[in-house]
């Protein structure tokens, strides 16, 4: 197999790198994303359709990535969907319009979509979401930077709460299961449910947790 080609340099320890058409960016040296499986982001947007039967739910999804939740919300909701991403990265920005969208999005158009460069935790929407969806960190733990513990404690779930429609959910994408997250949110107000995705050719079960007004 061939070696990834390193393509970009960003700020905050982000390489982007690419080989045989697929996109892999690292953190730290450490991988953060790739476009090899996107299984559990699409189940995100999917399971997002069945939590809400408004014909035009607003949205808002951080973090952008490789494009992957995005191209999945599109796909689900329509090009006319109202959604809103929130990304901290400029640099994640800027891949996204120059090589990654390509492969995440192909034909699907995202003309309509609103990009907002910031970090999601420091977002201060004027308007509420019926659907809050996260994919930010690897679950409800910080990897992407301390502030992102402000997601996952209870202070950071009842700002969530106060962001979300009276009945409005917040998803949050995870690769492990977490009682304590669970324990968080309902005493943040929040019934949680959540769904197992088993991805056996790649040996992963991801989570995604269903927080729900
Ligand atoms: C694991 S990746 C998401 C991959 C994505 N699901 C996809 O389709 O490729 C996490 C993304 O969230 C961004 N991110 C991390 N913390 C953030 C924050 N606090 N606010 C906004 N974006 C954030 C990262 O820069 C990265 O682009």
């Amino acid at each position: 197999m061939m070696e990834w080609a390193k393509i970009a340099s960003g700020s905050e320890g982000l390489v982007l790198f690419t080989r045989d058409g697929e996109y892999l960016v690292s953190v730290d040296g450490k991988e953060l994303m790739s476009s090899y499986c996107h299984v559990s982001e699409d189940a995100l947007a999917t399971v997002s359709r069945r939590c809400t039967n408004l014909p035009r739910p607003k949205i808002l999804i951080g973090g952008l990535g490789l494009g992957f939740t995005l191209a999945a919300y599109i796909k689900e909701f329509g090009p006319e969907a109202d959604l809103t991403i929130v990304e901290k990265s400029p640099d994640i920005i800027d891949w996204y319009r120059k090589y990654t969208k390509r492969n995440s999005i192909g034909d699907l158009d995202d003309s309509k979509v609103h990009f907002i460069c910031n970090d999601i935790s420091q977002y201060n929407p004027e308007n509420c979401f019926d659907i809050i969806a996260l994919d930010v960190d690897n679950g409800p733990e910080a990897i992407c930077g301390i502030h992102n513990q402000t997601l996952y404690d209870r202070p950071g779930l009842k700002r969530i709460f106060d962001q979300l429609n009276p009945k409005g959910t917040l998803l949050l994408w995870s690769a492990f299961d977490s009682d304590s997250y669970v324990a968080d949110a309902i005493s943040s107000g929040f019934q949680v449910t959540s769904e197992k995705i088993d991805i056996p050719e790649e040996g992963w079960t991801h989570y995604i947790f269903i927080c729900s007004k």
